[in-house]
């Protein structure tokens, strides 16, 4: 041990003898050592395992079943304590059947409401490994291949991008929510380099006030930014969508004009690609001309559809991503991996920089060696983070791009089916054609007004779900309330859908019934 003496010099004070005297066991220890043998993730995993099995196998058409949260808080309640270091596996099994019962049925071409989807085997097998042999990737001491692996990755779909080698780079992060804030705080911290460390204040009152500019159906996590970054939300810059429910370049550049001339320095335009209401893909090669043009930050959500740029198939549809100065796509969501696992893309490598700036002498060096220089801890929001880029990258891998592009174009053609099906029949309109793979619309069962019609949609979601057998969502594009497909499961087909609109047909004509 060493301790100050007083006089500026530090001594070693005298080595704390060797405790050699024997001990009793240590009953604390035991059961320490009971609950840590590696034996019981074998039987507990062999429990999971198994009945995950019977899920994932099951052909039922499943949507939800969902309990009132205050039966289920009893439910999982009964199954709490006495806790005992040689657990009660059988209160295991009964816990793992709860949570299969009452999770939405992924495996199930019944589950139509959500983004995501069962995931790839080796990609879950990986999450154990990672879960078990825990590697917190922020920092390369800790996580040194899942700091490969980022490198790897953001190598490999960077390069789909058409972005040559070298040029750019990819940080991980937990989610598409905390990609946009890390990419807009990039944006906003090139905009004003002094935001970060003297706050916005510091900017005076005569200064113009810095603002984003978002479509019409950006995710609530872009305009969240707002708030989180004391920008206020009344800040932002709506753009307005099309009947596509996609930016409008004519109508987003007056609204651009009209920001201006109300003093507001719009420093970051963000597009979607695509949109959660609806998957509609907004006008990158536009958008981007008229960020650079107005001197913005251009940011691409793709959250939902970045990843078709796997795909030689739909890579079309994200014209104009390469010229994105930032975007982010969510494995967890359409490259089929567990969540989170979003890839946040630069294309400027130093501008991952920009974001945080930050002494921290337990992990960060300065200088920076070998090591800490290749880690993402400084461009990353998270210190502790879940190494999940190494499920994406072992099946990548191991499957290659190829797998990953038939599923989403299988997905996206199944969806342009969904949607002609629907159109073709008299009683339900069509609301977008689909940019990806999601689809809207409305049953109309004859004439109502729009406030009726908007009350039977949401109606006609809640007796599904609660039957069971079909989820699908619901979402308001303006005034209007409209059903939602997310067509995430390979086996949906047109009897899945020709069986779901009898369903709805025919909840919709008890709903009546019970109404008149
Ligand atoms: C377009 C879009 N952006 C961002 C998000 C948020 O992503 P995450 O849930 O991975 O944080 C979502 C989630 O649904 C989304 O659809």
């Amino acid at each position: 041990m060493i301790v100050g003496g007083g006089t500026g010099v530090r001594m070693p004070t005298a080595a704390t003898p060797a405790r050699t005297a024997a001990r009793s066991v240590d009953p604390r220890l035991e059961r320490i050592r009971t609950a840590w043998d590696p034996a019981l993730l074998d039987r507990a995993t062999s429990i999971a395992i198994e009945r995950l099995g019977h899920h994932l196998r099951s052909t039922r058409v499943a949507g939800v079943a969902l309990e009132r949260p205050s039966d289920l808080l009893a439910e999982a309640g009964a199954l709490m304590g006495p806790g005992d270091p040689e657990p009660d596996l059988e209160r295991l099994v009964r816990i793992v059947d709860l949570h299969l019962r009452t999770a939405i049925a992924l495996p199930s071409t019944g589950s139509l409401a959500r983004q995501f989807t069962s995931v790839l085997p080796v990609a879950g097998a990986v999450d154990l490994l990672t879960a078990m042999a825990p590697q917190p990737a922020t920092f390369y001491e800790a996580g040194q291949l899942p700091n490969v692996a980022d490198k790897l990755i953001g190598a490999d779909l960077g390069a789909l991008v058409g972005w040559a080698p070298g040029t750019f780079t990819m940080v991980s992060t937990s989610g598409g929510a905390l990609a946009n804030l890390t990419a807009i705080l990039a944006a906003r911290n090139l905009r004003d380099p002094g935001a970060w460390s003297d706050g916005l204040q510091a900017r005076g009152p005569q200064a113009r006030r810095l603002a984003i500019a978002v479509g019409e159906d950006a995710h609530y996590s872009v305009t969240r930014v707002a708030g989180i970054t004391g920008l206020g939300e009344a800040t932002i810059v709506l753009l307005p969508v099309d009947t596509q429910r996609r930016i409008d370049i004519r109508r987003a550049r007056a609204a651009l004009d009209a920001a201006a001339a109300a003093g507001l320095d719009v420093f970051c335009i963000v597009a979607s690609a695509g949109s959660t209401p609806t998957g509609a893909i907004d006008p990158l090669t536009e958008l981007a001309a008229l960020a650079h043009e107005r001197g913005a930050w251009f940011h691409v959500d793709g959250a939902h559809a970045g990843s078709f740029i796997v795909s030689h198939a739909l890579r079309p549809r994200l014209a104009g991503i390469e010229l994105a100065d930032s975007f982010c796509l969510d494995a967890h969501k359409t490259l089929f991996v567990p969540a989170a696992c979003t890839l946040l893309f630069y294309r400027d490598p130093d501008a991952a920089d920009a974001a945080f700036s930050q002494a921290a002498s337990y992990v960060f060096d300065d200088p920076a060696d070998e090591m800490t220089a290749f880690e993402s801890g400084g461009r990353n929001f998270e210190c502790t983070k879940r190494p999940s880029i190494l499920p994406l990258w072992v099946a990548w891998s191991l499957h290659g791009r190829a797998i990953f592009a038939d599923r989403l174009d299988h997905l996206v053609a199944r969806t342009a089916e969904v949607a002609a099906l629907i159109d073709a029949q008299p009683d339900f309109v069509l609301v977008t054609a689909p940019d990806a793979n999601i689809v809207c619309f409305e049953h109309l069962p004859g004439a109502r007004s729009d406030a009726d019609l908007a009350a039977l949609q949401v109606a006609i979601r809640d007796r599904l779900r609660a039957e069971g057998r079909f989820l699908i969502s619901k979402v308001d594009l303006g005034e209007r309330s409209v059903l939602r497909l997310v067509v995430m499961h390979h086996e949906v087909g047109t009897e899945t859908i020709l069986a779901l609109m009898d369903e709805i047909r025919r909840v919709a004509r008890s709903i009546g019934e019970e109404a008149a």
